[in-house]
């Protein structure tokens, strides 16, 4: 088969990561019809919508489409079951069109149950390949990393998130902790949070800092007059109806301390940025049963969820309990931006498959005093190690002091402002995944 051309690709990843803030928890879709080396329509999924389906539908209008002549291109396999939506192999039959070109595999079970879309398509004379180059499936891999972690392995994805010194710190042990990361860097991370379906703090943190937890990059509706001329051709019906309002993540506050009614009166202090009109994106888990003030949330749109206290000792317990929660509301990414117990609690607990580090390029002041929180840390690493020092094996020491190497890193610069390592963590299983959902992924591979 011909090489798919760049422009092609280009505008396939571009339509993805916009579809991506619109479509989740569902991945991020998009679809092209190509004819004649110009892109007629063009589709990206939307909470109803399949990209497919948006982009044939853009046909209609488009008095030139010819079914023999045209091409679609999509970045994931297309569904052959019904959702929410009918099969898109339906709407692909119906439209004519005799080739289509897939990046990814689809891992949804359904797709295996109700027949495989390549012998469903071949059998109306339609043929379905997979023929993308590997860094092309890679890039589109990794914006629905969450969405294929939660089919293959029915947990959510989790990141954890935080900013630091260069000494290795995220806040003064009073709380402190403005500004260690850049305006940059708060605003890369506020467009991370659109990619997600739930952000995690702890208690102190939402006490302490009063966060917005908000997303705020919105997918770019439109392409500049100089982005359109370079890379696409033609009118692009689908995309003329204005784009459903991005999602904010649901914004969860765990409070890990068993809170007196007094303190919990106290958490519904408008002065907190998450109350007010973004108190219905907000989640309490608490231990306790029902106060007076958790009922009196409840009734102004806090959803309020109690959970078993063994979760706080037992990680394990902790694991089932975010798994429960993630099946019950239907999220495939968590969002973990701290404090440092917090973080402690997730990678105890196995729920660490991404890590998003902001580093300023500073260091921690030494006049506040108290050497600072550093991540994860939990109160017992504050006891003194009762070993001697002679009785360990340094071979050992070395061997065993690191873990959870990452992989796949990416750096981004933010000049004088610091910079962000992101990178996947082995509990993430990124080969595994890669090999489940990206064609020939070991072949191509080998060749690169
Ligand atoms: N640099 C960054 O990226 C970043 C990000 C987020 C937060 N932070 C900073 O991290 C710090 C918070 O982290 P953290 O590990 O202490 O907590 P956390 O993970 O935010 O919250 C969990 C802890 O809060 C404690 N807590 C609950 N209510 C409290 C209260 N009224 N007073 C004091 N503690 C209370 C609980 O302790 P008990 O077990 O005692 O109930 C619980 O262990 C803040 O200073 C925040 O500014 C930094």
């Amino acid at each position: 088969m011909a090489e798919i051309k760049r422009y092609i690709l280009k505008r396939l990843e571009v339509l993805a990561e916009q579809a991506k803030p619109l479509a989740k928890p569902n991945p991020g879709v998009s679809a092209l019809v190509v004819q004649n080396r110009e892109i007629l329509s063009e589709g990206r999924t939307q909470e109803t919508k399949h990209a497919e389906v948006q982009a044939l539908e853009g046909l209609k209008k488009i008095q030139k489409y010819s079914a023999k002549e045209a091409d679609l291109y999509i970045s994931l396999t297309p569904c052959s079951f019904y959702g929410k939506t009918p099969p898109c192999t339906d709407a692909i039959i119906k439209s004519g069109i005799r080739y289509v070109h897939a990046a990814l595999y689809d891992p949804d079970e359904r797709l295996q149950a109700e027949g495989d879309s390549v012998a469903l398509l071949a059998k109306q004379g339609i043929k379905l390949s997979y023929s993308f180059p590997l860094e092309y499936c890679l890039r589109i891999f990794f914006l629905n990393i969450d969405y294929f972690f939660r089919q293959r392995y029915k947990q959510p994805f989790v990141t954890l998130k935080y900013a630091m010194t260069l000494d290795g710190r995220m806040a003064a042990l009073d709380g402190r902790s403005k500004w260690i990361s850049s305006l940059a860097a708060r605003s890369a991370a506020a467009k991370q949070r659109a990619l997600v379906d739930v952000v995690w703090i702890g208690a102190r943190t939402f006490l302490l800092d009063n966060p917005r937890l908000k997303a705020e990059a919105k997918p770019q509706e439109k392409l500049s007059e100089k982005q359109r001329k370079q890379s696409l051709k033609g009118d692009f019906p689908s995309l003329k109806n204005p784009a459903k309002p991005l999602k904010e993540p649901k914004a969860i506050v765990f409070l890990d301390r068993d809170f007196s009614e007094a303190e919990c009166q106290k958490l519904l202090d408008q002065k907190y940025q998450l109350l007010g009109s973004e108190r219905k994106r907000l989640l309490w888990l608490v231990q306790k049963d029902f106060t007076q003030a958790l009922k009196l949330a409840e009734s102004e749109g806090i959803e309020i969820f109690q959970y078993p206290a063994k979760i706080l000792k037992q990680a394990s317990a902790f694991f089932d309990f975010v798994c429960l929660l993630s099946a019950k509301f239907s999220w495939n990414s968590i969002y973990v931006e701290g404090g440092s117990r917090t973080l402690f609690r997730f990678r105890e607990a196995g729920l660490f498959h991404k890590a998003d580090v902001y580093m300023s390029f500073s260091f921690f002041r030494s006049q506040a005093g108290d050497g600072g929180l550093i991540p994860f840390s939990q109160a017992s690493l504050q006891k003194k190690s009762k070993q001697s020092k002679k009785d360990v094996d340094i071979k050992a020491e070395v061997s065993s002091i690191t873990d959870l190497q990452l992989s796949s890193i990416h750096i981004e610069n933010f000049g004088n402002e610091g910079l962000l390592v992101r990178g996947y963590t082995p509990l993430a299983k990124v080969t595994e995944l890669c090999q489940l959902v990206i064609p020939n992924f070991d072949k191509q591979k080998t060749k690169s």
